[in-house]
C-alpha cells in the first residue's frame, strides 16, 4: 500500500514526517509523491495559530471528497492539531479514518492495518512524556540537508503558546543517538545538517549540554554545515556563542526569537528574559561575529499590549535590525493562560500593529541584502531556482537564498559567488573562478 504525507507547521514537523516514512517503510508500506496513486494521506498538522488549523481543515475536506471514486482511500491525522483534538475530529469531519498524536507514531502500521481490515475510526493521542524515537534513522528524500531532532517537547509554557500542551514534556535524545544520525547523514552525502528542537539551548544528556553536543558534531567527515533552531534567549550561554564561533562548521545565523520588546509583556508571555538581557546577547553575539545574521520571531497585538508596549517592539527591531522576521499576529489558543486574559486586542488593532511591523522589516531587510553586494558567499547549491531554470539556487552560511547562472552538475556542491543584486529576499550573482 501505497502512502503520502502532507505536511504543515515547524521544522519539527517536517522531520517527524520524515520518521514516520521511515517507520511505515520498515513495516512495507510504500511512499509516493502522487495524491492519485495514495491509498493512506496523512495529515501532519501544527496547531500554534487558529489560521494554520482552519488551513488543514479545509485541506482535508478537499482530500476526502476521493473517498467518493476510491472507496478503499484511508485518511488521518496526525501531529500538532491531532494531539490537542483527538477524536474530535472525527466529529468535525467524519471521513477521516484515524487521529493518532505525537507520542504514538511506532503505531501507525498497525492502526492503519486495522483499519484497513474493519473499517472504523481509531485514534491513538495518549501522552507519553519519554517517547524519543530511538533507533529510527529516517531514510531521507532530500540528499542536502538533514533535519535532526535533539530533543522533543518544551517545559517553557510562554503564557499564548500551545506547543507544551501538544508536544509535552522536554527530553533530549541521547548524545550516541544524535551524532550517529548525522553521522548516517553524513555517509549517505548529506552536508548540512539542522539540529531541531523547540528550546535547543536546554539540550542536556546526562553532562553534555548544547555546546558540547555542537562541539562534538563538527568532528564528523562529511559534514559541512550545522545549523540549529530554535534558541531561547534565556538559555543563551556565552560558552554557546563561543562555541559558535569557534568551530568552524556552525554557520554565522542565529534564530532568537525575541516575542516582544515590552518587559511588562515578555513578563506576562512568561518569557523570562528582559528586553536588556537579550540585547546583551545580541551584543555579545555581535562581537564575537560581527556578520552573523540574526532572523526572529515577534507576536503583535498581545492580550494587554498597549500601543506604547507596541511600539517598544517596533522600536526594538529598528535597533537590533534583523536580517529577517517571522512575524504573527496573537491567535488565542484554548487551553493556554493567555487565551483567558481578559484584557484581548481587537482583531482589527492586531492586525495594524501586524502591518507596521511587516512594512519596518521589509524595508530593513531589502537595506541588509543591498548591504551584500559586491560580497562573496559560499552557496550550498541546492537545485535550479523556481523562477529560471538556467538559474541555479542554494543558501549561503549566513542563510541567505542566493541565485547565480548554474548548471545540474553543481547540485550538493560549494561554490563562491559574487553578490551583484538583492531582489526581495533573494541575492544574485556569478560564480567566481
Ligand atoms: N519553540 C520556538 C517556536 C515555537 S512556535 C520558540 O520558542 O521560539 C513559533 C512561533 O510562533 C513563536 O516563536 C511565536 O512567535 C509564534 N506563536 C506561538 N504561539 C502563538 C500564538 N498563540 N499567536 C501568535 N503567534 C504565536
Ligand atoms: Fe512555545 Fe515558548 Fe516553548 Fe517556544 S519556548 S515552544 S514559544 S512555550
Ligand atoms: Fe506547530 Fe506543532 Fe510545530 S504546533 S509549530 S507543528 S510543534
Amino acid at each position: 500500500m501505497k502512502f503520502i504525507i502532507e505536511t504543515y507547521g515547524c521544522q519539527m514537523n517536517v522531520a517527524d514526517s520524515e520518521m514516520i516514512s521511515t517507520i511505515m517503510e520498515n513495516s512495507g508500506y510504500e511512499l509516493t509523491d502522487s495524491v492519485d496513486d495514495a491509498d493512506i494521506i496523512m495529515f501532519n498538522t501544527c496547531s500554534v495559530r487558529q489560521n494554520a488549523e482552519d488551513r488543514v481543515i479545509g485541506r482535508i475536506s478537499n482530500e476526502v471528497a476521493r473517498k467518493f471514486n476510491n472507496k478503499q482511500l484511508i485518511v488521518g491525522v496526525v501531529g500538532c492539531m491531532a494531539q490537542r483534538l483527538g477524536k474530535e475530529l472525527n466529529e468535525i469531519n467524519s471521513k477521516i479514518d484515524f487521529v493518532v498524536g505525537v507520542d504514538n507514531y511506532f503505531q501507525l502500521p498497525q492502526i492503519i492495518e486495522q483499519i484497513y481490515n474493519k473499517r472504523d475510526f481509531v485514534y491513538s493521542v495518549e501522552m507519553n512524556h519519554q517517547e524519543i524515537y530511538n533507533e529510527v534513522y529516517p531514510v531521507r528524500k532530500n540528499n542536502l540537508n538533514a533535519f535532526v531532532t535533539i530533543m522533543r517537547g518544551c517545559n517553557n509554557f510562554c503564557t499564548y503558546c500551545i506547543v507544551p500542551y501538544v508536544r509535552g514534556r522536554e527530553r533530549s535524545r541521547s548524545i550516541d543517538e544524535v551524532l550517529n544520525e548525522i553521522r548516517f547523514a553524513g555517509e549517505n552525502g548529506i552536508q548540512e545538517v539542522t539540529l531541531l528542537g523547540q528550546n535547543v539551548n536546554s539540550y542536556l544528556w546526562k553532562d553534555i549540554n548544547f555546546p558540547k553536543l555542537l562541539q562534538q558534531a563538527n568532528k564528523i567527515d562529511n559534514i559541512k554545515r550545522i545549523r540549529f533552531v530554535t534558541s531561547h534567549p534565556k538559555d543563551l550561554s556565552d560558552e554557546l556563542i563561543e562555541t559558535m564561533a569557534n568551530y568552524d562548521k556552525i554557520c554565522e545565523h542565529i534564530h532568537l526569537p525575541v516575542q516582544s520588546g515590552n518587559n511588562e509583556i515578555l513578563k506576562m508571555m512568561n518569557r523570562n528574559y528582559t528586553v536588556e538581557h537579550y540585547l546583551n546577547r545580541i551584543n555579545k553575539l555581535r562581537e564575537l561575529m560581527p556578520d552573523i545574521a540574526i532572523t526572529t520571531d515577534v507576536i503583535a497585538g498581545f492580550p494587554g499590549e498597549s500601543n506604547e508596549q507596541f511600539m517598544d517592539t517596533y522600536k526594538l527591531m529598528e535597533e537590533v535590525r534583523y536580517d529577517f522576521a517571522f512575524m504573527f499576529k496573537y491567535s488565542p489558543r484554548t487551553g493556554t493562560k493567555a487565551a483567558d486574559y481578559s484584557n484581548q486586542i481587537d482583531e482589527e488593532i492586531r492586525l495594524q500593529r501586524l502591518q507596521k511591523l511587516i512594512d519596518l522589516q521589509t524595508e530593513i531587510t531589502h537595506e541588509k541584502y543591498k548591504n551584500q553586494i559586491g560580497q562573496i558567499k559560499e552557496v550550498y547549491v541546492e537545485g535550479p531556482s523556481k523562477k529560471d531554470i538556467n538559474e541555479y539556487s542554494g543558501k549561503s552560511r549566513d542563510f541567505k537564498i542566493t541565485i547565480f547562472p548554474g548548471d545540474e552538475s553543481l547540485v550538493g556542491k560549494f561554490v563562491d559567488v559574487k553578490v551583484e543584486e538583492a531582489a526581495g529576499w533573494t541575492l544574485k550573482g556569478h560564480i567566481i573562478k
